[in-house]
């Protein structure tokens, strides 16, 4: 069942969009050569807490951190832990804030120190196939309006997308239906209409699409070790075009 949102849920979205969206804007601050992923998930849960939220991910289906920070071929649901970034890494961020019955969840790929142009140029493409996604987002269109316009933008460049995980609704429940897959064709899958919300999160792979899950049961990894980046925002479908919900309090 695909839940709709009224004005009034929306706006407290939008405050849980802030509170995740902040969030990920402290951990792109935090992301520099020494500093442990641990440390960072630490900071981001003590932050998340002083707002009066919730970590979204905390204790999810058993996740034991506030945040998944996922390094170079690890593709997302990286558990922190004592890994030191170095310079040149990419590390994808992925945290979720629950304040006052509703989700917001979001996601960024941040360089640490100097990093090498492929590795720039993928995760320049990551974010533009996550707006290309959102510019698709129209009520009346489709959902593999969405899946296209990512898709399509990633493979011109010479990327894949990941096929195993996808996008998802967001609500009063982190994954609600529909699934929002980051592939598809134009004018095909569910219609879009005003009042839905979803997240919108290419994983976008610098080689093949296959991925795997590690014995921890949660680090999702490139099959070929290359790199993946992942970009993620939280939006809700309107009569006036997408909106995103994951903005940061001082953008709002
Ligand atoms: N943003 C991710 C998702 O939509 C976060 C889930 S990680 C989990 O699936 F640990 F909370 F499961
Ligand atoms: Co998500």
């Amino acid at each position: 069942m695909i839940v709709l949102k009224n004005s009034h849920q929306l706006a407290r979205m939008k405050e849980a969009g802030a509170i995740s969206a902040d969030a990920l804007q402290l951990a792109g601050s935090l992301i520099e050569p020494g500093i442990t992923t641990a440390e960072i998930d630490n900071i981001l849960r003590e932050f998340i807490l002083k707002q009066g939220a919730k970590p979204s991910f905390l204790n999810y289906n058993g996740y034991p951190a506030s945040a998944c920070i996922s390094v170079n071929n690890v593709v997302i649901h990286g558990i922190p832990g004592k890994y030191k970034l170095k310079s040149g890494d990419i590390v994808s961020v992925d945290v979720g804030a629950f304040y006052e019955g509703f989700h917001g969840d979001n996601a960024a790929t941040f360089p640490c120190g100097q990093v090498s142009e492929e590795a720039q140029r993928l995760i320049d493409t990551t974010r533009e196939c996550l707006y290309k996604g959102i510019a698709a987002a129209q009520a009346g269109a489709r959902l593999g309006d969405i899946g296209h316009a990512i898709q399509q933008y990633a493979e011109d460049r010479g990327y894949s997308v990941v096929r195993q995980y996808i996008g998802h609704g967001v609500g009063r429940n982190m994954h609600e239906e529909p699934d929002v897959p980051n592939y598809g064709r134009p004018g095909h899958g569910l219609r879009l209409i005003p009042g839905m919300t979803i997240a919108i999160e290419p994983m976008v792979n610098a080689g093949g699409p296959a991925v795997r899950t590690m014995p921890d049961g949660w680090t999702v990894k490139t099959c070929d070790g290359k790199l993946s980046a992942h970009f993620e925002h939280t939006i809700a479908i309107t009569e006036d075009g997408p909106v995103i919900l994951t903005t940061p309090s001082q953008e709002k």
